[in-house]
């Protein structure tokens, strides 16, 4: 039985939580850790069990054998490197440690054996929501037929910004039927959320892509095959929780609609949902709550020699994030 401390009060802490009882992870104390505001405040876990939030800043993670990082960047630079030289394994889902060569960044059905270099730095990163869902279907279709290059367009939600952000789309959809001026509830968003599309996830770089994009390409290339050829745009739409992507890929050798499906109609972790009828298929708000990733509209792009085109959806805030990382913490007691 562990120790386990969750960093952090938002929405993926809380499907943490959620989780961690739902899977039964053998839990001897959990500690759910925050700041400011936050402190004292209480959140239930599982049917009979109210925890009390506690400052981080003070938190001694001694004998603590877990800890999810859900807080951001600057929470997990300040801790995780400390904690972790002491003992705690750290499982992070920000941005800051997924580049790290030291550092493995690891969805459990693709690259579990990379969970073995956990032990360098104590630390193990989860991927962006968008790049665990694209890989869950690009893995098993790269080792039947080898993945050349891939376009993706994204669809994704406000939860992926975090809190505020679910806050801001509700109060703009709602400010927009009475009249209020946009500006006064834009807080996270560079543009009106409500009703629109914003092609703008995180900072824009010098060639023009933005971090989310930039963010894609380099987790594939370090999870899956530095070798495939891979360009996104991503985009925010105001759907609260669910993500969608189109995706365009090209592979080396021959593929068949048929195939295609049949192999991922063998991971556990995709649903397979491709019927050519209304409602044949499934749509972001459908995945809200769903631990698997939904496959659908596959077809052969005939543009192109070996060439297909997948729809996918996902709950960003489970396997995009939250899952993921419990499944982590599972595989690594395994090895331990
Ligand atoms: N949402 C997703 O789909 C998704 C997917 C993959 C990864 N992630 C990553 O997961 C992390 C949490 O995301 P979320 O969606 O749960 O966001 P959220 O709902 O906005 O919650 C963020 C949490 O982090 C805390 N926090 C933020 N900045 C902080 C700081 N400087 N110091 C201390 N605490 C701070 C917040 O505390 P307060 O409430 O006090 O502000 C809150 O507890 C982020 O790193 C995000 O990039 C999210």
């Amino acid at each position: 039985m562990y120790k386990v401390a969750v960093v952090g009060v938002g929405r993926v802490a809380s499907e943490i939580l959620d989780i961690l009882d739902a899977r039964e992870f053998p839990i001897k104390e959990i500690i759910i850790l925050g700041e400011g505001e936050d402190i004292g405040k209480r959140i239930s876990y599982g049917e009979d069990l109210t925890l009390t939030i506690k400052d981080i800043h003070k938190y001694n993670f001694e004998d603590t054998d877990f800890a999810f990082f859900c807080a951001g960047g600057e929470i997990a630079k300040k801790y995780a490197e400390k904690i972790a030289v002491e003992g705690t394994i750290v499982i992070d889902c920000s941005t800051t440690f997924r580049a790290d060569p030291q550092v493995p960044l690891v969805i459990p059905e693709v690259n579990i054996q990379e969970l073995y270099e956990y032990r360098t730095k104590g630390i193990i990163a989860s991927p962006n929501c968008t790049t665990v869902m694209l890989l869950l279907a690009l893995a098993p279709l790269h080792r039947e037929f080898e993945v050349k290059r891939v376009v993706i367009s994204t669809y994704q939600s406000v939860s992926g910004a975090g809190s505020e952000a679910l806050d801001e789309l509700f109060e703009q959809t709602r400010g927009i039927y009475v009249n209020q001026p946009f500006l006064e509830t834009k807080k996270v968003f560079t543009k009106q959320i409500a009703f629109n599309a914003i092609p703008h996830i995180a900072e824009f770089g010098e060639d023009g892509y933005t971090a989310e994009e930039k963010h894609i390409i380099n987790e594939t290339h370090k999870i899956l095959d530095s070798r495939i050829n891979l360009t996104a745009t991503c985009v925010r739409v105001p759907i609260f929780i669910g993500h969608a992507l189109s995706v365009n890929i090209e592979f080396n050798s021959h593929v068949s609609k048929e195939e295609i499906k049949r192999i991922l109609e063998q991971e556990e972790s995709l649903g397979i949902v491709d019927f050519n009828a209304d409602e044949g298929y499934v749509s972001p708000v459908e995945s809200a709550g769903e631990d698997k990733v939904f496959i659908s509209r596959i077809r052969l792009d005939e543009t192109v020699e070996n060439g297909a085109n997948l729809w996918i959806v996902g709950d960003n805030l489970r396997k995009g994030a939250a899952l993921n990382m419990v499944q982590i913490a599972e595989e690594i007691i395994k090895i331990m």
